[in-house]
């Protein structure tokens, strides 16, 4: 094991992983529980549990609508992480912060409302090869009825965007660019720094998808310049079921509402209703109180971290991790861009990747094997599928020591 680390002295890990009780947990006969699928969802700290169950058991009522004491202590709990989240991402306004189930949710917000309300007939919706398939099929959804059209940016061999060919699919025709901050399979950070400008300067619209990079990478939409923002609750150690989009207040001022009932409208009769204003108006029925709620704490715990060690230590799990598993024969590592965060998905030769994931997962190592959801790319890579690992900040280096002899294992099995 490698321990030529400094993260240790900044980053009390055994601290860390203390406060998340799930690590504890045994699998398949006694196997101590290694948690590398991260990426599909973190697990949560005691602070996230803890404010669940304290609010279940003491203040459990509907919001913005009650007259008594839990109504208002839960309502003015839900607001105030709208005003977390809002400095988590240094929104503007507060209002520019929606709650929604997730991500997926939030690219069909903005598909089915500002994408219904803006695209034309031969408008042109860009996004690059690497999106998930959340960020695809909502746009072809209103693309197809709409007769817009879906032009697709592509990414070298390490899995980085070509920054030349994106530079010229831009047009007066790209009504939106709609693309991922952090890639789910290949770990790879976009410029968007640089393509965010070129972008602007033919008036399109930006969609950032922040599901992988929320929970690794300093967040900042104005300086950004993102049109919309979304990510996920449940991959920043809160719940599953609670996640935010947010959007510039004036193009929000001017989109539909998405879902029609309770809380969305100003005034309802048959013949006409008029709607809520921003927020409000994009949150139909009763929401996902306790969640939402508890995604303060998540951010408050992630938050409460010196970012720069935070950083080291889950590019020091990536370094290792890397490293160790280039020595092994035949494993090849899929996305190899510069510019990454801590996944790493990988194919051996001879192998096929859901039989290492079971192998693993019987020395209690859980990992994700499939085409995690980006089948187009994975097409690209020349590839059926892969498996994948990824680390949060609770991963150790003896972890990583486990995964590898059990990889080894596996791979003797299977050849
Ligand atoms: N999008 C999540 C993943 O990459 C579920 O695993």
């Amino acid at each position: 094991m490698n321990t030529d680390t400094t993260t240790d002295i900044t980053f009390d890990i055994q601290k860390i992983r203390a406060d998340f009780p799930i690590l504890e947990t045994k699998v398949h006969n006694n196997k101590t529980l290694v948690y590398l699928d991260n990426a599909a969802t973190s697990q949560k700290p005691k602070s996230v549990l803890d404010a669940l169950q304290s609010y279940y058991t003491t203040q459990n009522a509907n919001i913005h609508r009650g007259a008594h004491f839990m109504a208002s202590k839960s309502t003015q709990d839900y607001e105030n992480t709208r005003l977390t989240v809002k400095n988590f991402l240094n929104a503007k306004h507060t209002e520019e912060i929606i709650f929604t189930r997730g991500v997926t949710e939030a690219i069909n917000l903005v598909a089915q409302t500002w994408g219904r309300q803006n695209l034309q007939k031969g408008d042109e919706i860009l996004l690059s090869t690497m999106e998930h398939h959340s960020n695809i099929v909502p746009w072809q959804l209103i693309a197809e009825e709409k007769g817009a059209v879906i032009k697709v940016i592509p990414i070298n061999d390490n899995g980085e965007i070509l920054l030349d060919e994106y530079e010229k699919l831009l047009s007066p025709k790209t009504k939106l660019l709609t693309i991922c901050h952090v890639s789910n399979a290949l770990g790879t950070i976009n410029p968007l720094e640089k393509m965010i400008p070129l972008a602007k300067k033919f008036g399109t619209t930006i969609f950032v998808d922040g599901a992988q990079a929320s929970v690794h990478l300093t967040i900042d939409v104005q300086k950004l310049d993102a049109d919309f923002y979304a990510f996920s609750g449940h991959k920043v150690y809160a719940p599953t079921g609670i996640g935010i989009l947010y959007g510039k207040m004036d193009i929000l001022e001017k989109m539909p509402p998405y879902h029609g009932g309770g809380e969305m409208i100003k005034d309802v009769s048959f013949e006409k209703s008029t709607y809520n204003v921003v927020p409000h108006k994009f949150e139909a029925g009763t929401p996902n109180i306790a969640d939402a709620i508890a995604l303060k704490n998540a951010l408050d715990y992630l938050q409460n971290f010196d970012k720069n060690a935070l950083h080291a230590h889950e590019q020091a799990l990536l370094q290792y991790a890397t490293q160790e598993m280039q020595k092994i024969e035949g494993l090849k590592i899929i996305g190899q861009a510069k510019e990454k965060i801590s996944v790493i998905s990988f194919v051996v030769e001879g192998v096929h990747h859901s039989d290492i994931g079971t192998l693993l997962d019987m020395e209690g190592v859980a990992i994700r094997t499939g085409h995690h959801c980006t089948q187009p790319l994975h097409k690209r890579l020349g590839l059926d599928g892969s498996a994948r690992i990824s680390f949060a900040l609770y991963n150790t280096l003896e972890e990583i020591d486990i995964f590898i002899n059990a990889l080894k294992k596996a791979i003797k099995m299977l050849l």
